[in-house]
């Protein structure tokens, strides 16, 4: 059995015409030679638009008045980039320091455009050149409104955000703004389903003071043992190897000592703002980046400072589901669910946490084989712990400038993307 394969090839553009502001060509192609039209940005290459413009140049009329119409038409073709043709253009101004774009010559630039009309000039070079100088106009002045973006998008998180240090949001990769689509929240919050599910029990301790919730007398350590003879045998089996000691959630300074899940103080303890039980509620204090990656895995997190091992970096905000609503939504690579969550007898987790329409800077989190954060869940105001903070610790000391991660393999495996996490890419170069 043999098979051929097609290739469609656009042999030439026939004609343009603008519809809904939008450029549209005509082309022809190659076998069979059929007509239809094409948006500009679904065009293959600037070749054909370049040619065609040669074409196009000595049949224009030659009075004033058509002139300047036509240099309209002839500026609104050219100034149109075919695909990824303004991120390409981007990349070419990149040094050694960085992004360093040229400034606008906006003037010299129409003048040349009117010579070459003026001058009936079809030089494929020549036309070539001064597309790439429109070219390079249209991408400075979609940089300048990037830029605005990023700058209003980081004063709107930062007004929101319940972290103590400023976020920050950059993109020197390509030319993507902020996705439009998300509402920046700091909480898990119901929107649907979860809702009727869900009651909330907040119980404090009866420490005098602080001290005394290092030990195991107060509450909170009683429901820590609770939930793991519970749930994980497996840990309480780890746990028990220590029960001459009191496994502390945090040591004095703050840090995570264990993954097991974890209840902090809360309004209603009599203990002090002091007290080491009280670590995620105070909201991270790490100097955190939300940039756009260069591996290709669109944005990522990095930090600006180094961070200690066992440090809270930041927790998953994001919409309170119930499973069966989850499945329903259309964007399944912000979902989250916590193991503590899982109903056995379902296969699944009963509540999921979706950061895509409602969410916060941990839904930028990529996964690397080998992360530097790992995920562990902390109840504050609440103690049922399937519907605990879903927090994201240093499992490790991290360095300033390191793109932050944890482990989500299986979502990569099952939207079949290939791994592009630093681990996977040093293995393949
Ligand atoms: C929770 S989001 C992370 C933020 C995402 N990069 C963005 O731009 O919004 C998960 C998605 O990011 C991408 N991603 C994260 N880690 C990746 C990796 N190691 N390799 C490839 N794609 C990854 C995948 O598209 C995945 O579905
Ligand atoms: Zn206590
Ligand atoms: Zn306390
Ligand atoms: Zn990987």
């Amino acid at each position: 059995m043999s098979s051929t394969t097609h290739r469609v090839e656009i042999d030439e553009i026939i004609d343009d015409k603008i519809a809904e502001n939008e450029t549209l060509f005509q082309v022809r192609l190659k076998n069979p030679p059929v007509k239809f039209w094409l948006p500009c940005d679904k065009m293959p290459s600037e070749d054909l638009i370049i040619k065609y413009v040669i074409r196009l140049i000595p049949t224009l009329p030659s009075g004033r008045r058509e002139v300047a119409r036509n240099f309209d038409r002839i500026y609104d073709l050219v100034k149109k980039p075919v695909k990824n043709e303004l991120n390409n253009l981007m990349n070419s101004f990149r040094t050694l320091r960085g992004l360093e774009l040229p400034f606008s010559n906006y003037y010299f630039v129409l003048k040349s455009l009117q010579n070459l009309i003026h001058e009936r000039i079809t030089d494929y070079e020549k036309i070539a050149s001064v597309r790439r100088d429109i070219l390079v106009e249209e991408m400075i002045k979609e940089r300048q409104s990037q830029l605005e973006n990023l700058k209003s998008t980081e004063i709107d998180i930062n007004i929101i955000s319940d972290h103590r240090k400023p976020i920050k949001v950059v993109n020197d990769y390509d030319l993507e703004k902020f996705p439009s689509s998300l509402n920046y929240i700091n909480e898990q919050i119901f929107t649907k389903s979860g809702e009727k599910k869900m009651e909330k029990v907040i119980i404090g301790c009866e420490c005098k003071s602080s001290e005394e919730c290092r030990r195991s007398s107060c509450s909170h350590y009683d429901f820590e043992r609770d939930v793991l003879s519970v749930i994980q045998p497996t840990k309480k089996a780890k746990a028990g190897e220590h029960s001459n000691l009191v496994v502390v959630p945090y040591d004095d300074r703050g840090r995570s000592l264990n993954m097991y899940p974890k209840f902090e103080c809360n309004e209603l303890c009599k203990c002090d703002a002091n007290c080491s039980r009280k670590v995620v509620q105070k909201g991270s204090n790490v100097e955190l980046e939300i940039f756009r990656t260069f591996s290709g895995c669109g944005w990522g997190v990095r930090t600006l400072e180094a961070i200690e091992e066992g440090t809270f970096v930041c927790k998953y905000a994001g919409e309170i589901l119930l499973w069966e609503e989850a499945k329903k939504r259309d964007c399944h690579e912000y979902l989250f669910d916590s193991e503590y969550s899982h109903d056995w007898n379902k296969g699944h987790s009963r509540y999921i946490i979706d950061g895509y329409r409602y969410g916060n800077i941990s839904r930028f989190v990529n996964h690397n084989c080998e992360p530097n954060l790992s995920v562990q869940i902390v109840c504050i105001e609440n103690i049922s712990v399937e519907l605990g903070e879903i927090c994201f610790f240093a499992a490790k000391d991290i360095a300033a400038n390191e793109e932050l991660s944890i482990n989500y393999k299986d979502l990569i495996l099952r939207h079949h993307q290939t791994c592009k996490c630093s681990t996977c890419y040093d293995y393949y170069e």
